[in-house]
Order: C-alpha cells, then structure tokens, then sequence
C-alpha cells in the first residue's frame, strides 16, 4: 500500500510520520518512511538543489523538472520495489506537491504539469492520500520558529494561499483517495485520527 502526506508549509506532516511508523510497526505492519524530494542519493542532491536560498533565479519550469527527476530516480528505486515486498510505503510528499506548488503555486499550466507527472511517476498513483490541512499564517509561522526555513518557504504569502487553496480542490475532486485532516489541532488529536485513517484504509484493503 502506498500512502501519501501531503500539506502546504508548517502543517507538520514530517513531525507525525515516526510516531506513525512505530504504531504501525508495533502492530506488525512493515512500513517504509520516505519523503520527497530525496528518499534517493540523486534525490537529495537535486533537493539541495531545489532549496538552496541562494537560487533565487530558478525559474517555475526548471523548478518542475528539477522535481520530476528526482521523482523518477525515487519511484523506481525505492517505493516500486519497496512495494513488491509488500510494505506499506509512507511517504512525506509525492506528487500532489508539485500540482499544489509549482502547479496552482506558480500558475503553471496544470494539465502539461499533470503529463510530466505522469511521465516521471510511470502512471504510480497512491493508494491514500492525507492533506494536514493548515492556515497559511500560521504553518509559515510555525516553520520559521522550527529553523527550517527553504528557498520556498521565501515565497510570497499569496503563492502558499494558493498551494494551500489547491491542496483543498484537490482532495475535493477527488474524496476516494483523499482525506483531509485537521492540523491546526493539537498534535495529539491530530496523530490520532492520522492512525485511524491510515488503519481504517488498511483494514479495508485486507
Ligand atoms: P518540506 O517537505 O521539508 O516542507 O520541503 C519540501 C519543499 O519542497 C516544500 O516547500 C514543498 C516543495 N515541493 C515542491 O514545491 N514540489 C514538489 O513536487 C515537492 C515534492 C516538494
């Protein structure tokens, strides 16, 4: 089974997947944590690529492609495989990210960004997909104070209204392999009910 995190900046998505992972682990489940972009030695030298504050000149197209080619080099030597054995793979962002960011984010004609998708994935759709739901003042406020600031983070307000706002019509278009989670709660209540979907999913695909 391949499960997906997705949300805009500071919804805590990667905060959640360890202790996600040992529940399921503990339960006897082998789940594999990845995330995107990275997951890959390729993968994290693109990453670095992508973040480095320094690239201010980067225009959106090179942006997309960049992300396209270290998601190929990941769905071939990690999740396709990883799936064959069998696990469930969890991964923190996957391609939803860039219809939200580089697609609804910087406008880009969504319909050549779904093709590349397509191309670099291979056709690989999740099988869930979790949006961590949080206002965009507050997710970037978050992030600022977790040091984790990355040349996307420097975006205007107004691009992550606009990821955010995609992430939202996304999971609407399409309710059977989105869910949507409330993560301006408290973390707490918000790593419950991220255990409940995923084991309600599973449950329903023995
Ligand atoms: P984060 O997951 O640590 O927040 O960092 C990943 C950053 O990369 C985040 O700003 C979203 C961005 N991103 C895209 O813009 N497009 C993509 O396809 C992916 C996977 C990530």
């Amino acid at each position: 089974m391949f499960i997906t995190l997705e949300g805009p900046e500071g919804s805590g998505k990667t905060s959640h997947i360890p202790y996600i992972v040992e529940y399921f682990r503990e339960k006897g489940y082998a789940v594999f944590p990845t995330r995107e972009p990275g997951g890959t030695s390729i993968g994290e030298q693109i990453r670095e690529i992508l973040h480095d504050l320094k690239n201010t000149e980067m225009h959106p197209r090179t942006e997309t492609l960049l992300y396209q080619a270290a998601r190929a080099q990941f769905v071939e030597q990690v999740i396709r495989p990883r799936l064959a054995m069998g696990e469930i793979v969890l991964s923190d962002r996957y391609y939803d990210s860039t219809i939200a960011y580089q697609g609804y984010g910087h406008q880009q004609d969504l319909e050549q960004v779904r093709s590349l998708i397509h191309y670099a994935t291979g056709g690989l759709v999740p099988d869930l997909t979790i949006l961590l739901d949080v206002d965009v003042e507050i997710g970037l406020k978050r992030k600022q104070k977790a040091d984790e600031w990355n040349r996307l983070d420097a975006y205007t307000v107004d691009f992550h209204r606009r990821v955010r706002a995609g992430y939202v019509e996304m999971a609407a278009r399409e309710p059977v392999r989105w869910r949507v989670v409330d993560a301006s709660r408290a973390w707490k209540s918000v790593q419950e009910e991220l255990r409940s979907v995923i084991l309600e999913n599973l449950e329903q695909t023995k």
